[in-house]
């Protein structure tokens, strides 16, 4: 019997940010609604699930990962009608709905936090966050936000106790070791299942228990919880995707895909190699990042992003070597890139130099690698950045969609929108928008539309094995899709020059070979194949096709 697949297995995912993505009601601010008037679009494109930062009420200290009600919706955003609504219509149109679930902390305004700095020290309600009288404990935990923070801890007046918060003093962390608090939260994701989402994002997964003399990080007991909530699940009985955001390693982010724990986890690592590759023109790190990921947890496990609406992270100094962070921060976009908290706030076109060649490469490979292609919104068009907004909003302006006012977005007058629209040279929504590239048969735009369409089409790309292959040139990078009845062969050219290589293709010897993108006929495979790609060039070839 042939095996049952997942619907989030190699599924493309679309992030976007509600505030910013479409305007439904007029005010200024991207809502629900407007969404849903935007669902044909991504339909359109070809992406199967959207996942939405986080929605519910927030006094947005930190873009809404700063919560005051887990179980209902931000007004401004709608309400749990069209929350509804939302479903019924994605669902109606094969596309899937990913939340974000923030489990380690809450908005410093949520009640239960309120409830906790009045009620005696010791109290049930105090236990439900973490205290302390002085700021020694868990003082190995590094502070995550260090352009805004500079302890874990946070002296409140009311409570006359020092609180833990691993973000934004905004946002004080819960505390796990209370069995109240697990119930709560895991009440929390039967809330939304019962609502018919699709999947969560598990927003900073690895922090939700501490321990002294330890980084508070991935501890067993944090393992522990989330295997209760893949319980919560899987007695559900709906295929629910559980993906992990954890900004970590590949060897510390694997252990949270165990079997009775969560599905996938961001491979940020890739993220980061992916970039530079391309500042280097070297791929051997990326070569080994990929095998490395595969060895530790093979298959389609592994979420592809390249932008989101964070810092672009490069590691924390062991990564990426610093020449080449250099090179990625000034060389690419030839301005100096801000560097936040941990790594650089920009979006994908400006950290590209806003060349479409690299854009294409890289999401190239996201479309071809085993995993869960992450596309941000915008990226697809290649929509630039406002430097010089606060903290990440820079990559988390709103969506171009026409030439009009506000390119689409909203008709509310300019100054009420929730970010100002790109207006910067080369970026401007008056020239770079949904319309202006639909119609434009090269644009950005319709290849990402034409690459998911062959990304459908072929299912070795979906869930086929992953072999990497061996290649004569340090910028080439070259591997194998293949399932059954089908083998695509991908090859993707790092460097700004051309790249002439030869693949011994003997094992397919006699096959017929065909590009995939231009369905060009290619020589039969055989010892010696001489490909050409042009500078940030890459293909893909379907080899030994079976007739239909
Ligand atoms: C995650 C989110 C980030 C947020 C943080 C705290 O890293 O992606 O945007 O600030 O968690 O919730
Ligand atoms: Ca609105």
């Amino acid at each position: 019997m042939a095996k049952r697949h997942s619907w989030w297995e190699g599924a493309v995912i679309y992030q976007l940010i509600p505030r910013s993505f479409a305007d439904g009601n007029g005010d200024g601010i991207g809502d629900i609604q407007g969404l849903v008037n935007r669902l044909s679009y991504l339909r359109w494109l070809g992406v199967e699930a959207i996942w939405l930062t986080p929605i519910y009420p927030s006094p947005l200290q930190d873009g809404g990962y700063d919560i005051t009600d887990f179980k209902n919706i931000h007004p401004e955003l709608g309400d749990l009608s069209s929350f509804h609504r939302l479903l019924t219509s994605a669902h109606a149109k094969g596309l899937k709905i990913i939340l974000d679930l923030v489990l380690n902390h809450t908005s410093h305004l949520h009640p239960w936090f309120q409830r906790a700095r009045w009620a005696p020290k010791g109290s049930p309600e105090r236990d439900v966050y973490v205290w302390s009288d002085d700021t020694t404990r868990y003082s190995d935990a590094p502070v995550l936000f260090r352009n805004f923070e500079s302890s874990n801890w946070e002296w409140d007046e009311v409570a006359k106790q020092y609180y833990f918060h691993r973000f934004l003093r905004h946002q004080p962390d819960l505390n796990y070791e209370n069995p109240w608090v697990q119930e709560q939260m895991l009440e929390v994701v039967d809330f939304w299942l019962n609502r018919g989402v699709d999947g969560f994002r598990l927003d900073a997964v690895p922090f939700l228990f501490e321990a002294e003399g330890s980084r508070c990080e991935g501890l067993p007991e944090t393992h522990a919880f989330l295997k209760k909530v893949r319980k919560r699940i899987d007695q559900n009985g709906r295929d629910v995707l559980l993906l992990a955001e954890a900004i970590q390693p590949v060897e510390e982010a694997s252990p949270y895909l165990v079997s009775d724990e969560l599905h996938g986890a961001f491979n940020f690592v890739l993220t980061a190699h992916l970039f530079a590759a391309v500042a280097s023109g070297n791929v051997q790190k990326l070569r080994f990042c990929l095998d490395e990921a595969q060895k530790s947890v093979p298959g389609c496990r592994w979420a592809l992003p390249l932008r989101n609406h964070d810092e672009l992270w490069l590691g924390d100094g062991h990564l990426v070597a610093e020449d080449v962070i250099q090179t990625i921060r000034t060389g690419l976009h030839q301005s100096n890139g801000h560097w936040l908290n941990r790594g650089i706030n920009r979006r994908l076109a400006p950290l590209l130099n806003g060349d479409p060649r690299s854009n294409r490469l890289l999401h190239g490979l996201l479309y071809s690698l085993p995993g869960m292609p992450c596309l941000y919104y915008g990226d697809e068009l290649g929509m630039g950045d406002w430097p010089g907004l606060r903290d990440r909003d820079p990559n988390r302006t709103p969506m171009a969609w026409t030439s009009a006012r506000n390119g689409g977005f909203s008709t509310a007058p300019e100054p009420l929108l929730v970010l100002p629209a790109i207006t910067a040279p080369g970026y401007d929504y008056r020239v770079l928008n949904v319309e202006v590239q639909k119609q434009l048969p090269a644009s950005l735009l319709n290849w990402h539309r034409r690459m998911l369409t062959c990304r459908r089409h072929l299912s070795a790309l979906r869930n086929g094995d992953f072999e990497i292959l061996e290649s004569t040139h340090p910028s080439v990078i070259v591997y194998l899709r293949s399932s059954e009845n089908m083998t695509v062969l991908v090859a993707a050219n790092f460097s700004a020059a051309g790249a002439s290589l030869s693949l011994n293709l003997n094992r397919w010897k006699g096959a017929r070979a065909r590009e995939v993108l231009w369905g060009c006929e290619y020589p039969v495979a055989n010892e010696d194949w001489f490909i050409y790609l042009p500078s940030y060039g890459f293909n893909w070839w379907l080899i030994g096709e079976v007739d239909e």
